[in-house]
């Protein structure tokens, strides 16, 4: 089983970032507790600030990856790229946000990719990844 989970732009800060929203827990910290829960899964995991990276990543384990956990992070509000690059692909994604989207600002209730997913896991702090993974593994 291969798991793709795709952070994007300012989730590399997890841990030093607004802490009182997003936790204090490292992603790397919270990826390697996961991988050691989860022995059996493959997973890959890839970050990156650049839309156009984001959008490359998701073509690229899109077509033999068993899943894609997502978490757009600000591109979620804007990317139409993103959601195009979820409707193109065969693999099925689940979107995570860490915090709870709609009770903050206004711009953060539109989602792109939302429609396109399989299913959205909001507000849930990291176990959101967990849940999906979990998902994924016995849908
Ligand atoms: C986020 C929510 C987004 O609105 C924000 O821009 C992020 C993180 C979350 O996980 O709660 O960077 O996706």
């Amino acid at each position: 089983m291969k798991i793709a989970i795709i952070n994007g732009p300012n989730l590399n800060l997890l841990g030093k970032r607004e802490p009182g929203i997003y936790g204090s827990t490292s992603f790397e910290d919270f990826l390697s507790v996961l991988q050691q829960r989860y022995p059996t899964v493959t997973l890959h995991y890839f970050q990156s600030n650049i839309e156009g990276e984001l959008v490359t990543e998701i073509q690229r384990v899109g077509f033999d990856f068993d899943g894609i956990i997502l978490n757009p992070a600000a591109y979620t509000h804007t990317s139409v790229a993103i959601g195009d690059a979820i409707a193109a692909i065969k693999t099925p994604v689940i979107e995570v946000h860490i915090s709870n989207v709609h009770a903050r600002e206004e711009f953060r209730k539109l989602s792109h990719v939302s429609a396109k997913a399989a299913g959205s896991i909001i507000g849930l702090g990291l176990k959101g990844y967990e849940l999906a993974l979990d998902y994924l593994l016995n849908k």
